[in-house]
């Protein structure tokens, strides 16, 4: 059947938390796709409505007609009772972000042969600074994958990797988020300890973490690389970095991936039969 790319794209979020509102934020903006969020909260249906003009909303999966894509933007847990829901929709493209759920499990428990893809964004999602990680199941026609990446890129940077990555992408951006976050505040909080008041502090640390980030980019160089020519002998840097090594800093970040990855690799045991 396909996606008929001449009209515009019925596309059904189920799940309008933290992660599907801010796709259907995103995707409200461009003119090729005509959206349906659906929730089984009428408050987050009621302030989605508040935002974009003409959002058609339901409060169960069921009243979805005609979806030519649905995206699935529940909690691991919510799937049982999904399931049964939407292997009943005639669409043939579904989409998941739900952490730790693997496409054969989706594929199966959607009942019938779909076309799958999975994503694992971040909450950077919010403002369009998401990277996300993509991978499908390999049966899409060219210009379905390009609508199921023009969906992921509505909400940052996209990644198309291997699904046996995506425990270990999880750990480095889904929730290594998280741990750049408490980096900036911890390193903030050497600011505070050394005279600066916090709010001052967490800026100036945003703005160095930002400027870190595009001379990466810009170089192009491995990070260590560039760090050798900050740290000048008998300088600033070279004790900070001897600080860090004497409390384990590279090995806690390593620890931090892997646990993570760890416990993604448990969600998929628990929920991704
Ligand atoms: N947040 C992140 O940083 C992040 C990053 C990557 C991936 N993810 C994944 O994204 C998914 C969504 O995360 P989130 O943070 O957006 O979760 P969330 O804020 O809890 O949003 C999920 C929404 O789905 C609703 N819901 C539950 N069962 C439903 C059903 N049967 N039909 C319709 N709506 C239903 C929930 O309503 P109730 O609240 O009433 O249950 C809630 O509003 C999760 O699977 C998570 O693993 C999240």
């Amino acid at each position: 059947m396909g996606i008929d790319m001449d009209d515009k794209i019925r596309l059904a979020v189920v799940g309008c938390g933290n992660m599907g509102a801010s796709i259907i934020r995103a995707l409200s903006k461009k003119e090729r796709y005509s959206i349906i969020a659906v929730d089984s909260d009428e408050k987050k249906l009621k302030m989605l409505s508040g935002e974009i003009e003409n959002l058609e909303t339901h409060l169960s999966a069921k009243e979805i007609e005609n979806a030519d894509i649905v995206l699935i933007a529940v909690k691991p847990q919510a799937l049982d009772e999904l399931y049964p829901i939407l292997s009943e929709l005639e669409s043939e493209i579904f989409i998941s972000i739900v952490a730790g759920i693997p496409m054969d499990s989706l594929s199966k428990n959607l009942g019938r042969i779909h076309k799958v893809a999975r994503f694992m964004p971040n909450l950077a999602a919010e403002c369009k600074k998401a990277v996300t990680a993509v991978c499908h199941t390999g049966n899409f026609l060219e210009e379905e994958l390009s609508v199921v990446m023009d969906i992921a890129s509505s909400i940052g940077s996209v990644y198309l990797i291997d699904e046996k990555m995506f425990n270990a992408f999880t750990g480095i951006s889904g929730s290594g988020i998280a741990y750049a976050l408490e980096t900036m505040h911890y390193i903030a909080l050497g600011g505070v300890k050394e005279g600066i008041p916090y709010p001052m502090a967490l800026n100036i640390v945003r703005d160095t973490f930002e400027s870190a980030a595009q001379l990466q980019r810009h170089l192009e160089s491995e990070p260590m690389s560039i760090v050798t020519r900050i740290t000048s002998a008998a300088g600033t840097t070279i004790e900070g970095i001897k600080a860090l090594e004497e409390g384990g800093f590279g090995n806690t970040l390593m620890n931090a991936v892997e646990a993570t990855s760890k416990r993604s690799k448990e969600i998929e045991e628990k929920y991704g039969r």
